[in-house]
């Protein structure tokens, strides 16, 4: 077993999270022998010659074997990244973003070069799953992947509701306790939840779905009037991820809010905690619940990953060859949708209405909707500044016209259709 030498890149939350973690590991997981940074000028709790600020004093010195990429800048990251494998060295790295925008392609990389690509930190922090698809679920189909994978909107939803705090006061503790994304924007619009889902769809399911052509709706065009619904109906507000096949090569994929009941496993994930749903066609449905975002909780999912590569640890892929899957436009999912009382558009993309609600300033609709139309009514909804969630998960709709894929496996297996 080789203990890792390790250049890091960043020394942020989760930077200086690692450096904990690190130094009060069970074992020895690897020596920092340097640090880079960006800014000459802040303040840093250690001595100045452990930093650099120049990237080429790691990525070509021969005794660092491990890059740790903690930084922000997701361009710049890319650039470390792709050096650090061409010059053969293991990368670990928890920029979800970067990743969602070139993972194939650097991974294909590190199996050229034959070293270790690894990074549970980059999605659900301190929540193991990227390990588990590969290693737990690694043989078995499954049908979607789905959850909370944001902590920053989680613990905005859990702060205003449970704790009566405004939008401000919560987003500005989520970025106090450095939950938030450097620009938050990236949280509470969708997009990180949305990188995370493209990096675990690629595990899960083995398919790259395209983030630029997924519905994705945040939270911050939700209103009192959500409140006031969710609260008449025993619900809670959350943001749902969601990778799910629903025929052998077809898949849809969002990110959305979503009104949950007492029933669902995310009701009770509160603050910054993520909750991941899956489902095995074997195993069947199974949930994971733990804190998604903060300096220690990522910094053990890295540290995870260093300890794997002492042993030479790799991802394999091994759903890969499922890949080349289709949208499934015809998919029927289950929506509240707001707009102002002036608007009249929103009925157009409703197959089937269940409930109409108005008041002097609000126009909301209750039913169901094709995947297409969703697609192309989410756009229009962010112009109009209007609103829409699911109501309850995927995996708890019972309409016929979804009939889930392992189902109707099951009944042709069975011969009874
Ligand atoms: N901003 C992210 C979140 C950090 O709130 O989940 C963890 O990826």
């Amino acid at each position: 077993m080789k203990t890792p030498n390790i250049g890091l890149f960043g020394f942020g939350c989760v930077g200086q999270g690692l450096y904990d973690v690190l130094n009060h590991s069970l074992n020895d997981i690897g020596q920092i022998k340097k640090i880079c940074v960006k800014n000459k000028d802040k303040k840093r709790p250690l001595p100045l010659d452990r930093f650099t600020f120049d990237k080429d004093e790691i990525l070509n010195e021969p005794e660092i074997d491990t890059v740790v990429e903690l930084i922000d800048d997701f361009e710049e990251a890319y650039r470390i990244v792709r050096t650090a494998l061409e010059n053969g060295k293991n990368v670990v790295t928890a920029n979800k973003k970067m990743l969602a925008h070139h993972l194939p392609e650097l991974q294909d990389l590190s199996v050229r070069k034959n070293v270790s690509f690894l990074y549970e930190a980059s999605a659900c922090g301190s929540i193991p799953i990227i390990r588990l698809l590969e290693e737990y679920y690694d043989n078995e189909p499954l049908q979607y992947i789905g959850g909370i994978f944001n902590g920053t909107t989680n613990y905005i939803l859990t702060k205003t509701s449970l704790q009566g705090l405004s939008y401000e006061q919560a987003l500005k503790e989520a970025q106090e306790k450095g939950f938030a994304e450097s620009n938050p924007e990236n949280d509470v619009e969708g997009w990180d939840a949305l990188f995370k889902t493209v990096i675990l769809s690629y595990h899960a399911l083995g398919t790259v779905i395209d983030f630029r052509a997924t519905p994705r709706l945040g939270i911050t065009t939700l209103s009192p009037k959500e409140t006031e619904f969710a609260k008449q109906r025993g619900y809670r507000i959350r943001l749902l991820a969601y990778a799910g096949a629903h025929s052998e090569k077809s898949y849809i994929s969002f990110v959305l809010p979503v009104f949950v009941d007492a029933h669902s496993p995310l009701f009770d994930t509160n603050f910054e905690f993520n909750g991941v749903v899956t489902e095995g066609r074997f195993t069947s449905r199974q949930f994971l619940k733990g804190k998604g975002a903060g300096g220690h909780p990522t910094g053990s999912a890295v540290l995870s990953d260093l300890s794997a590569l002492r042993y030479g640890y790799k991802y394999e892929f091994k759903k890969k060859k499922f890949s080349n899957w289709e949208e499934s436009p015809n998919y029927l999912l289950h929506v509240y949708i707001r707009t102002g009382s002036g608007s009249d558009f929103a009925d157009a993309y409703l197959t089937e209405k269940d409930e109409f609600i108005q008041d002097r300033q609000n126009k909301i609709y209750l039913g169901w909707i094709t995947y297409e139309n969703l697609k192309k009514l989410v756009p229009v909804l962010k112009k109009e500044k209007g609103f829409l969630a699911l109501i309850g998960e995927p995996w708890n709709w019972e309409k016929k016209d979804n009939e889930k894929w392992f189902n109707l496996k099951r009944i042709k297996e069975l011969q009874l259709i």
